[in-house]
């Protein structure tokens, strides 16, 4: 591989031990992709740092790393943790994660991250421009900066993530060039897409079909929201292993649907209709009971918008005494709706927000049997894909006026109301 005198000196150990390490990841890792050369990246989101996630042995990693003097070159976001920092206790987190998440996420400070703890860091501390190369770890956030913003990057772990933010720089390979930004397989959106929920719903059909592959949809309406764009990224890249789409006349390497395919034919065609809205959704909906004991909204993290939109719904209204309602966000959208006035409103209302980590990231195999959880109920389609493997938990699956609908009543009234 072609190295500039710098990098060769990082590789060589001439600029401290960490660097050399991390040098050596990133010339193997582009060894075995056959990258001609490495590039410089302007920032990287971090997907290893809750606890959580890392294991042991990847909070080890990092902690040594710091200790031997390993520091950051570039720009660098974290992703959420284990814990919420001020309500953990409350949560039903244990003392020992509480303490072990303190310790990685210092580790990461000490060698300059901004601690933002946030899947969504595009919103806000961590916004890469069209075109940009950056290494980014956390899925949904990797389709998002690629297919909605046109940055460019790879899905990063936490190896290679730290490597890339101790040298500023990664390989060129995969969705750096591009060559391999093109669309393979076409989706027609056949069925009406309403909400953040029918997004994530196109996103778990979609995944779940083309795997790695690259969809361009069309037929998407032409203003989809933040909101909506973030649902179907976090989903395509949960039943799938999706890095990037095009939704033609929408997202900016898709002007038109050559452009998209760069000239090539699509290798497949699905459509998205009402039959395969309705079998998407069955499948995600694990629990055929009306019981729900945990409702959550925020995967990922919410914005300012979708709490906003919760107090309107709520018009007023209380949670169920028997409901744990879950908020999930930054501390960014927290202090914003908190200087509104919403999180004041919200939690008269019964609700819970819960920053910096989520039903995923924290260890709820070990907190809902602490908090008699058996039932979730989520609009997001990639919390309710986890729910029964990674929560242990069943799920419900609906849209944000379902949710608000089983709050209020304290039981969950089906998808078809
Ligand atoms: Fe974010 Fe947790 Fe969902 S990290 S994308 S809210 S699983």
């Amino acid at each position: 591989m072609q190295l500039t005198e710098e990098e060769k000196q990082m590789l060589n150990g001439d600029n401290g031990p960490e660097a050399k390490k991390a040098m050596d990841i990133l010339v193997a890792l582009g060894r075995s992709f056959k990258a001609k050369k490495l590039i410089e990246i302007n920032s990287v989101h971090m997907a290893g740092s809750a606890i959580r996630v890392s294991g042991d042995a990847g909070a080890k990693f990092v902690k040594d790393s710091q200790k031997q003097g390993g520091t950051f070159k570039t720009t660098v976001t974290t992703n959420p943790t284990s814990i919420d920092p001020k309500k953990w206790d409350q949560l039903g987190i244990s003392e020992k994660d509480h303490e072990d998440q303190q310790a990685l996420t210092n580790a990461y400070k000490n060698m300059g991250a901004n601690i933002s703890n946030t899947c969504t860091p595009f919103l806000g501390g961590n916004t890469p421009r069209f075109g940009e190369h950056v290494a980014w770890g956390e899925s949904s956030a990797v389709v998002y900066i690629n297919s909605v913003i046109g940055a460019r990057t790879n899905r990063e772990g936490g190896p290679s993530g730290l490597a890339s933010a101790i040298t500023a720089r990664t390989p060129e390979y995969g969705f750096h060039l591009k060559e391999n930004r093109y669309g393979k397989v076409l989706v027609k959106i056949e069925s009406e897409l309403n909400d953040l929920t029918d997004y994530g719903t196109l996103g778990f059909f979609t995944g779940s079909i083309v795997g790695k592959e690259t969809p361009v949809f069309t037929g998407m309406p032409e203003n989809p929201t933040i909101e909506q764009m973030k649902a179907l990224s976090a989903a395509l890249a949960t039943s799938g292993t999706v890095s990037m789409f095009h939704a033609v006349g929408v997202t900016p390497e898709a002007s038109t649907l050559e452009e998209a395919f760069g000239g090539n034919e699509p290798e497949q065609t699905l459509v998205f209709n009402d039959e395969e809205k309705r079998k998407a959704e069955n499948q995600l909906n694990t629990d055929n009971s009306s019981d729900v004991d945990w409702i959550q909204i925020g995967c990922p993290f919410a914005t300012f918008d979708e709490i906003k939109e919760l107090v309107d719904k709520l018009d007023g209204r209380k949670i169920h005494e028997d409901i744990a309602f879950w908020v999930t966000t930054s501390g960014q959208m927290y202090e914003m709706a908190k200087n509104s006035g919403h999180i004041e409103t919200l939690e008269d209302a019964g609700v819970t927000i819960v920053t910096d980590t989520c039903p995923f990231m924290a260890r709820t195999p070990e907190i809902a049997p602490k908090k008699g959880y058996e039932i979730f109920a989520t609009n997001s389609a990639k919390m309710a894909f986890y729910t029964p493997g990674m929560l242990e938990l069943k799920a419900h699956y609906g849209n944000i006026d379902k949710l608000v609908n089983a709050a209020i009543k304290g039981k969950w009234e089906g998808n078809h109301e």
